[in-house]
C-alpha cells in the first residue's frame, strides 16, 4: 500500500506567497529575458527518488549548498534508503513522502501542497541486470511514472501565474545507455540517435522522448541530463564499484563480466549533483546536455584501481592483495561494449566542468564505504547480500 507517510511541517503551512515588490520583479525578469535561464535558483524543488544513489546525493548538496526548501517523493522500493538521509530528517528545510511517481492523486497532492518551482526527476528502476530478470518494474516507473508526472507537472504548471510558469523547471534526469553501445572510436554527442539495448535503457529512451514531446507538444519547460556512470557515496552495494569494495572487504570474489574489456565513462557523483543543478539555473527549455567525466576505463582497469586503493588503505588485510579476488563470470546478455560521453555542450554553452578526477573521487568513494560500513550493513539487511543479477532472460 502506498501512502504519504511523513511531511514536515505540514505542507499546506508553508507560505508560497510572493510580496508585491517580488512579485513584479519576477514578472519584469520574464518579460525581458527568454527562457534560456532562470533569474534565480529554484527555492522550491520537488525531487523523487531522493532516497537513492544520486537523488540522495542530491539532497545533501541542496541542503548545504543552497537555501531551497526540498520535498522529497520516494517508494522506497529496495534501492531507496532512509538511512541514505538519516542526517537531515530532522532539517526544517526537507520533507519526505513516501509513494509512487504513477499515483497521479499522490502528485498531484504534493504539487497543489509544496509548489514547487523545479521537480527533479530521478525515480527509476536503475539497474540494468534487474531490468533482464523482470523488465515489468522498468515499465512501469520509467515510463508509465514519468508519464505520470509529467501530466501532472504540466496540469500544475498551467496553473501558475505568468513569473511562476517563467521559473518552472522539469528536469528529467537520464543516462547515456539510451544511445546504445559504441565501437572503439567516438562519443555519444546530443545529437546521436537513440538505440537502447537493454529493458532498462529502452525504458529509459522511452521517457526522454516523453519529456521531449510533452515540451513540444505542451510546452511544459523541460530539461534532460544523460549522464554516464556515476560512482561515490551511498551507491546500492549491488553496482560494480561498491559491490567490488564489499566484497574484497569480506575476502568474497570480484565479479568481472566477460573479458572485463567493457568500457565506461565514470563520474563522481557529486559532480554529477553540480551538473543537474547548473543545467536547472542555466539550461534551456527543451534542451539535452549530455553529462560525462571525460574518465573513460574498462571494467578490469576499474577492478585493479580499487583492488591497489584497498591494499594502500587496508595493509593489515587478510586479503591482500586484494587482486587475487577477481573472478571472471559469464557476461551479461547483451552487454553494451563501450559508452563515451561528449559534453562539450554543457562545458561550452553552460560552462559546467567536472572537479574530480576518475583517481581522487575512486579514493574518495573508498575511503566513505571503509567509514561507513553500518550504512552498507543497513541497506543490506533488505534482500540483497550480493547475488548474481541479470541471467534470468526475462522471467518475470
Ligand atoms: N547510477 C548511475 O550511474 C546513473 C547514471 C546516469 C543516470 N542515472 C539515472 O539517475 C536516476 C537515479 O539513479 P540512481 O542510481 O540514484 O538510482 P537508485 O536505484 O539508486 O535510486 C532510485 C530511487 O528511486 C526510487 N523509486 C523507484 N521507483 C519509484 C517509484 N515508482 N516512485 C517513487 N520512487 C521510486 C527508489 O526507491 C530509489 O530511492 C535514474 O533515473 C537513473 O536512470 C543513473
Amino acid at each position: 500500500m502506498i501512502q504519504v507517510a511523513q511531511w514536515y511541517p505540514k505542507v499546506g503551512e508553508v507560505s508560497v506567497e510572493y510580496s508585491y515588490s517580488v512579485r513584479n520583479l519576477l514578472l519584469a525578469m520574464a518579460s525581458t529575458t527568454s527562457q534560456s535561464s532562470t533569474p534565480n535558483p529554484p527555492t522550491r524543488v520537488l525531487v523523487t527518488g531522493g532516497a537513492g544513489f544520486i537523488g540522495g546525493n542530491f539532497i545533501h548538496s541542496l541542503l548545504t549548498e543552497s537555501e531551497a526548501q526540498v520535498a522529497n517523493l520516494d517508494l522506497l522500493t529496495y534501492a531507496g534508503n532512509r538511512a541514505t538521509l538519516a542526517g537531515i530528517e530532522d532539517n526544517p528545510r526537507y520533507r519526505f513522502a513516501q509513494g509512487d511517481i504513477a499515483d497521479p492523486e499522490l502528485v498531484e497532492r504534493l504539487l497543489d501542497d509544496f509548489h514547487p518551482d523545479a521537480i527533479v526527476n530521478f525515480a527509476a528502476e536503475s539497474h540494468v541486470d534487474r531490468s533482464i530478470d523482470g523488465p515489468k518494474a522498468f515499465i512501469d516507473t520509467n515510463i508509465v511514472g514519468s508519464y505520470n508526472l509529467l501530466d501532472r507537472a504540466l496540469s500544475f504548471w498551467r496553473s501558475l501565474d505568468p513569473a511562476r510558469q517563467a521559473r518552472f523547471r522539469f528536469l528529467h534526469v537520464s543516462t547515456d545507455e539510451v544511445y546504445g553501445s559504441l565501437g572503439d572510436q567516438g562519443a555519444f554527442t546530443e545529437q546521436t540517435p537513440y538505440a537502447p539495448s537493454s529493458p532498462y535503457s529502452a525504458s529509459k529512451a522511452a521517457s526522454d522522448h516523453l519529456v521531449q514531446a510533452w515540451h513540444h507538444t505542451y510546452g511544459l519547460p523541460t530539461l534532460t541530463t544523460n549522464c554516464s556512470n556515476n560512482y561515490g557515496p551511498y551507491q546500492y552495494p549491488e553496482k560494480l564499484i561498491p559491490l567490488v569494495i564489499l566484497n574484497a572487504l569480506a575476502g568474497q570474489p570480484l565479479p568481472i563480466y566477460g573479458n572485463g574489456g567493457n568500457v565506461r565513462d565514470w563520474l563522481f557523483v557529486q559532480d554529477h549533483c553540480r551538473a543537474i543543478w547548473h543545467v536547472l539555473q542555466h539550461g534551456s527549455p527543451g534542451q539535452m546536455y549530455n553529462v560525462g567525466g571525460n574518465s573513460e576505463r574498462t571494467n578490469l582497469e576499474v577492478v585493479d584501481t580499487l583492488c591497489a586503493l584497498l591494499d594502500e588503505l587496508l595493509p593489515n588485510s587478510r586479503h591482500l592483495p586484494h587482486a587475487q579476488l577477481k573472478t571472471f563470470v559469464t557476461d551479461r546478455p547483451g552487454h553494451d561494449w563501450r559508452y563515451a560521453i561528449n559534453a562539450s555542450k554543457l562545458r561550452d554553452e553552460l560552462g559546467w566542468q567536472p572537479r574530480e578526477t576518475f583517481e581522487s573521487g575512486l579514493r574518495r568513494t573508498v575511503q566513505w564505504y571503509l567509514d561507513h560500513l553500518d550504512w552498507c550493513e543497513t541497506v543490506r539487511a533488505g534482500s540483497y547480500t550480493g547475488q548474481r543479477l541479470g541471467l534470468r532472460h526475462g522471467a518475470s
